[in-house]
């Protein structure tokens, strides 16, 4: 009994924790960002966004930026495990060739995420968002090349991601008045 007394307390001070180290802002913009647009994922935007620096003194328009910088970054990582998978020994050509596509696609996810960031900077959102949908769609491109080249996509995760991060980034952005 004392134990599970003992083991609630710590939880509860560890959930008391946890919850004022996530920034308001970030929760209620996260919070309305789902309510506005039902694909997108509380959870992850609250995750992903309280990790970034700038998040602790940004508003709306701040947080829509720091979505964009957070794919440009997720894109980063992206290019660098598809270095690693291409310096795989004995790796097959085809396997190759499509990973050779996927880096370039993801050099363009990676750019697209930046201009985002440059339009909502200047307030043009509409531009913004065009830029957001289209590393979306350069995300799904690579995936499209390992199904069409018949093999196992090792980056399915990535794509995962990009799609979650432009779903964020575009509902916050609809989200600044
Ligand atoms: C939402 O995001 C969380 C955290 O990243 C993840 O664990 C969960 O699987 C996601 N849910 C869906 C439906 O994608
Ligand atoms: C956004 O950019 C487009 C294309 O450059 C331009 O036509 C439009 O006027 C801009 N909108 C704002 C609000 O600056």
């Amino acid at each position: 009994m004392k134990l599970t007394t003992s083991l609630l307390t710590t939880t509860t001070i560890v959930v008391i924790i946890v919850l004022h180290g996530t920034d308001a802002t970030v929760e209620t913009t996260c919070k309305a960002a789902a309510d506005s647009d039902k694909r997108v994922n509380y959870t992850f935007c609250i995750d992903e966004l309280s990790n970034h620096h700038e998040s602790p003194e940004a508003d709306i328009w701040g947080l829509a930026k720091v979505a964009a910088l957070v794919g440009a970054d997720s894109a980063g990582d992206a290019m660098a495990y598809i270095k690693v998978l291409l310096n795989k020994v004995g790796i097959d050509s085809n396997e190759k060739v499509t990973l050779e596509q996927c880096l370039k696609l993801y050099f363009n996810v990676g750019y697209a995420f930046a201009e985002a960031y440059d339009k909502i900077n200047y307030r043009n959102y509409t531009l913004g968002k065009e830029e957001v949908v289209l590393a979306t769609s350069l995300s799904h491109k690579c995936d499209d090349a390992f199904t069409k080249a018949t093999i196992a996509n090792p980056l399915m995760q990535h794509s995962w991601y990009t799609t979650q991060i432009a779903l964020v980034c575009t509902a916050i952005t609809n989200l600044i008045k």
